[in-house]
């Protein structure tokens, strides 16, 4: 086996894989050994199962499938199902919350509520529904109807485009891009790339550009706004990150998954002084809510619970031999969770009917009922206390402040009610540009090498950056989400981090959330007169391994935002569909991808581009 150091940067994850061998568990690192050398067709996108005529690979000697498709036509079919994919999970996800709203305003549930009144009230006037004199709950029920009309076919464009830049929106319109309807953009790109469909890679890669646009600019950003608007919209806080966020003398229940509708109510019920007495009764000094991947970041944007951990640190939580019960709702949630929960007393319990695991405990969990049974689940988790090893439990290190809570409202309401400040710091140059980190980990790299090198090296360049997702975690137990971290900022950075009292590294929240981006990128051009791709901006997706980050990097890319990442999808095995992602893109939406396994050089490419920018808005470098 690889020695633990190679895996991960962070000592509370390899003193866990220690532990792990021992014990004779087995994590996604020996997985991942298993299956390598991976097959060389797959990872370069040509082989194609999509009918049974093949599946077909592409190979020197038979450069066509049986039904003709050549090398580009397999790739970007392949790569568009892969968006498509990932562009399903966000948008279904922000469904989800539709779903809560309309529950809210039907009055069938009294477990969730309009927490703020205000922001809903201003998306209302911003998507064009008269506000002045109506109730909430009316307001709301018309916005119910946009959104749901945003998933549909009757629509011409997602309602959340009047954010966009003009210039962007008519590029779009000339390039077939528009994103018209969540749910019709991903099932064209099914019927587009079922056999005899669309044969032409570039025609087929536009569509996915769009279908990734739906997700942006709809699906996501519906996500985000509307659990702002449920579970209110975050604030500045303090919190700390860490496998140290287990507590030895609690009961722990990790909520892992995407969406704050369940984790909410289990925050919730643990809260409840009826279930702190259960808990004491057991022996156990209280409960003790921590949070994994996103819906640990939603909670920790909202409401300030720690961050155990980010993605490869899911299955080592469960190794700390601590934790009584892990939570689920959907996405980034391995299935060997289960198997790993089974070598401990750990409950592991599934909650959607979307995302159900063999061998976990299921519980149904609907709008009407979500509180009973988050206060169910707790009480299951109180009662495993009971049967916890205290020979087996090891939780490692100290746990790491970091500072959450960054919503473009509450950066706004920091710089004193308008974005104007910061259009001046990056006009004087003492902010040089702006990158956001975000999404995943993988095991093919050392876990955070990336996410936190990258991170370090465009702070000392003077450029802020944006974290979300499992780049959190990263940025946060490097302590790179503290004011403090400013001092390895660059010299204009400190400044202004220093003035504001905020780190140079912002939390932004879950991977919905990177629409808060998105709408920033789009008000910093709108301030400006400009193109989002007229920015001195960029994204990054360092370690990403999932169908949601290509989502999210590509409509970052169609959005017009340069877009870093740390190995390629698979689509090599076609000249076109990479020569299209790392070049011609730039022609045809003025961004594009570029992949760069080295953080240090990725931060130079970074540092080129966001000159080359400065200098085109006449800024200087
Ligand atoms: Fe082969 Fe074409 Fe069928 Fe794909 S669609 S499996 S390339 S015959
Ligand atoms: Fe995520």
């Amino acid at each position: 086996p690889r020695p633990v150091e190679a895996l991960s940067i962070w000592e509370d994850a390899r003193a866990m894989l220690t532990k792990a061998r021992a014990e004779g568990i087995e994590t996604a690192h020996e997985r991942l050994q298993q299956q390598t050398p991976h097959c060389k067709f797959c990872e370069l996108g040509v082989s194609c199962r999509n009918c049974t005529m093949g599946p077909c690979k592409i190979t020197p000697k038979a450069p066509r499938g049986v039904c003709g498709a050549d090398a580009d036509v397999i790739v970007a079919r392949n790569f568009g199902r892969f968006v498509a994919g990932g562009s399903a999970g966000h948008s279904d996800h922000g469904r989800d919350l539709v779903e809560v709203l309309e529950s809210i305003v039907e009055g069938s549930t009294s477990d969730y509520r309009i927490t703020d009144e205000a922001k809903l009230r201003r998306i209302a006037a911003e998507l064009g529904v008269t506000v002045e004199d109506r109730s909430t709950m009316d307001i709301a029920a018309e916005l119910i109807d946009i959104f749901y009309a945003d998933f549909g076919s009757r629509k011409k464009e997602v309602a959340f485009l009047c954010r966009v830049p003009a210039k962007r929106r008519e590029l779009w319109d000339r390039l077939g891009m528009t994103p018209r309807g969540v749910d019709r953009e991903i099932a064209e790109m099914m019927h587009r790339t079922h056999m005899g469909c669309d044969n032409d890679a570039p025609n087929t890669l536009i569509h996915a550009a769009r279908t990734a646009l739906a997700d942006g600019w709809a699906g996501s950003m519906i996500g985000t706004e509307l659990s702002d608007v449920i579970f209110g919209t975050p604030q500045p806080s303090m919190s700390h990150a860490n496998l140290a966020a287990i507590k030895k003398d609690k009961v722990n229940i990790l909520v892992h998954g995407h969406n704050p509708v369940v984790s909410e109510m289990i925050l919730a019920a643990a809260r409840e002084p009826a279930l702190i007495a259960e808990a004491e009764a057991m022996g156990a000094q209280g409960i003790n809510v921590a949070g994994l991947c996103c819906t640990g970041n939603e909670l920790l944007m909202r409401q300030g619970i720690p961050m155990a951990g980010n993605h490869l640190m899911t299955e080592l939580a469960i190794v700390t031999g601590a934790v009584e019960a892990v939570v689920v709702d959907y996405q980034c949630i391995m299935p060997s969770l289960v198997q790993i929960a089974g070598c401990y007393h750990t409950l592991f319990i599934d909650t959607a009917q979307k995302a159900r695991f063999t061998g976990a405990v299921h519980f149904d969990i609907h709008p009407h009922n979500a509180l009973e049974q988050a206060r169910e689940i707790v009480r299951m988790a109180v009662q495993a206390y009971a049967r916890r090893d205290a020979s087996r439990v090891q939780i490692p290190g100290e746990p790491v402040n970091i500072m959450t809570g960054f919503s473009n409202e509450a950066v706004i309401a920091a710089l004193g009610g308008s974005l104007d400040p910061l259009v001046q710091a990056i006009a004087a140059g003492d902010i040089r540009g702006a990158v956001g980190i975000v999404g995943c980990n993988n095991p093919k790299f050392q876990q955070d090498s990336m996410n936190v090198g990258l991170a370090k090296e465009l702070i000392k360049k003077d450029i802020l950056v944006l974290v979300t997702g499992c780049v959190t975690t990263a940025a946060g137990k490097a302590g790179l989400l503290l004011p403090e971290a400013a001092e390895q900022a660059g010299p204009g950075l400190r400044k202004i981090c220093g003035a504001l009292g905020i780190p140079p590294v912002l939390h932004y929240g879950s991977c919905v959330d990177n629409s808060r981006i998105l709408q920033l990128c789009a008000a910093l051009a709108n301030a400006l007169g400009v193109d989002i791709s007229d920015l001195p901006v960029g994204a990054s997706s360092p370690e990403w391994y999932s169908e949601k980050a290509a989502a999210i990097g590509l409509y970052a890319v169609a959005s017009g935002i340069y877009t870093h990442l740390g190995h390629p999808p698979h689509i090599l095995g076609s000249q076109t569909v990479t020569d299209l992602a790392v070049s011609g893109l730039e022609d045809l939406v003025g961004a594009s991808f570029f992949i760069e396994p080295d953080p240090v050089k990725a931060a130079l490419a970074f540092d080129l581009r966001i000159r080359a920018k400065r200098k085109a808005l006449g800024l200087g470098e």
